[in-house]
C-alpha cells in the first residue's frame, strides 16, 4: 500500500486525511493518507523518514511550505512562481518533484461556483504567501485586472511587480484602492484573529462575489462584512477540497469527484 500524509505543526485539526480517504475508496485507491506532525525545524528529516518508511508523496502545510520548496529536485513552473510547494512527489528514480496545488484549487473552486474571472475586475487582499501562490493560476485565467492590496503597501507593490509579465496586476495599500470589483478575495490571515483589513465601502459591482480563504463553522468576519453589502458569499472550503483533488491527481493520475467530499466536510465542522 502506497503511503501518502500531510506535514504540518499544528496538524492535528487538519481535514486533509478525511479528504484524501474519501477521494481513495472513490477511486479505489490502495493507499493510506495520515496526518504527520514535523518538528519546526525538521522539517527534512521528517520527510526524508517517511519516504525511508514507503512515502510515495506529502502534502505541506504550515509552516513548512518553504522548506518543501527548499528539497524539491525539480520544481513545476508555478510552484517557483510562488516560492512553494505543498505536493512532494517521489519519482520513480528516487528524485522528489514539487507542485503548488493551491491556486488551481482556488481557480477550480470559483469555475464550480460559476463565478466568472476572464474580463473581470479582481481584488486580492494580503501579500503573504497564501496570496504568492494564487496569483500565477488567478492572472491564467485573464482577468481585466487584478488588485492586490496590503497592510505593508511595500509588499503588494513587490508582488505586483514579480507577476507583471502575466497579466495586468496593479499592487498597493488597502487606501489607494478603488472599486468595484466583481470578485474580491481575501487572502490575509486576519480572519484568522477575528480582524478585517481597513477596507472601503463601495468595493462590491453588481453582482459581486466575497471570497475568503479561510473557512469555519461560522462565516468569517470578512464575510460577514461583505453580505449586507449584496456580495454573494464563498468561504475557502472548496478550495481546500480543490487543492487537494488535484494533489490526488499528481500522485494517482486519477481525478476524483468533488462534490460529495465538499457535503461531507462542510457536516464535519458542525
Ligand atoms: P500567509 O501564509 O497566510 O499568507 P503571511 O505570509 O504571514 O501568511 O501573510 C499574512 C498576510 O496577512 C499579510 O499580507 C499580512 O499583512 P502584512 O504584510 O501587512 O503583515 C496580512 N495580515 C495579517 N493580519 C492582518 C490584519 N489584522 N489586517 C490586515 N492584514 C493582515
Amino acid at each position: 500500500t502506497d503511503r501518502y500524509c500531510v506535514f504540518g505543526n499544528p496538524i492535528k485539526h487538519s481535514k486533509s486525511p478525511l479528504i484524501h480517504g474519501e477521494f481513495a475508496s472513490q477511486t479505489q485507491q490502495a493507499m493510506t493518507y495520515t496526518a504527520e506532525l514535523a518538528p519546526v525545524e525538521g522539517f527534512a528529516d521528517a520527510w526524508r523518514a517517511f519516504v525511508a518508511h514507503g512515502g510515495r508523496g506529502a502534502n505541506v502545510t504550515v509552516p513548512f511550505k518553504s522548506d518543501a520548496f527548499a528539497l524539491c529536485d525539480t520544481l513545476s513552473q508555478r510552484a517557483k512562481r510562488a516560492q512553494a510547494v505543498n505536493t512532494l512527489i517521489v519519482g520513480g528514480n528516487g528524485r522528489i518533484y514539487g507542485d503548488t496545488t493551491d491556486g488551481v484549487g482556488l481557480v477550480r473552486d470559483l469555475a464550480y461556483h460559476r463565478v466568472a474571472l476572464a474580463g473581470k475586475r479582481v481584488l486580492v487582499l494580503g501579500a503573504g504567501g497564501a496570496v504568492r501562490g494564487i496569483l500565477e493560476p488567478l492572472l491564467a485565467e485573464n482577468p481585466r485586472e487584478v488588485v492586490v492590496a496590503n497592510r505593508t503597501a511595500d509588499k503588494a507593490e513587490q508582488l505586483a511587480e514579480a507577476f507583471a509579465d502575466l497579466g495586468s496586476i496593479q499592487g498597493g495599500g488597502f487606501v489607494s484602492v478603488e472599486g468595484p470589483f466583481d470578485v474580491v478575495i481575501n487572502g490575509t490571515s486576519a480572519s484568522l484573529s477575528g480582524e478585517l483589513p481597513p477596507l472601503p465601502e463601495a468595493l462590491f459591482a453588481e453582482g459581486a462575489w466575497a471570497y475568503d480563504m479561510m473557512y469555519g463553522s461560522e462565516p468569517t468576519v470578512f464575510l460577514q462584512w461583505a453580505g449586507p453589502q449584496g456580495a454573494k458569499l464563498l468561504d475557502g472550503l472548496g478550495m481546500l477540497v480543490e487543492q487537494a483533488a488535484e494533489s490526488f491527481f499528481l500522485w494517482r493520475n486519477v481525478r476524483p469527484e468533488t462534490a460529495s467530499v465538499r457535503t461531507l466536510l462542510r457536516q464535519s465542522l458542525n
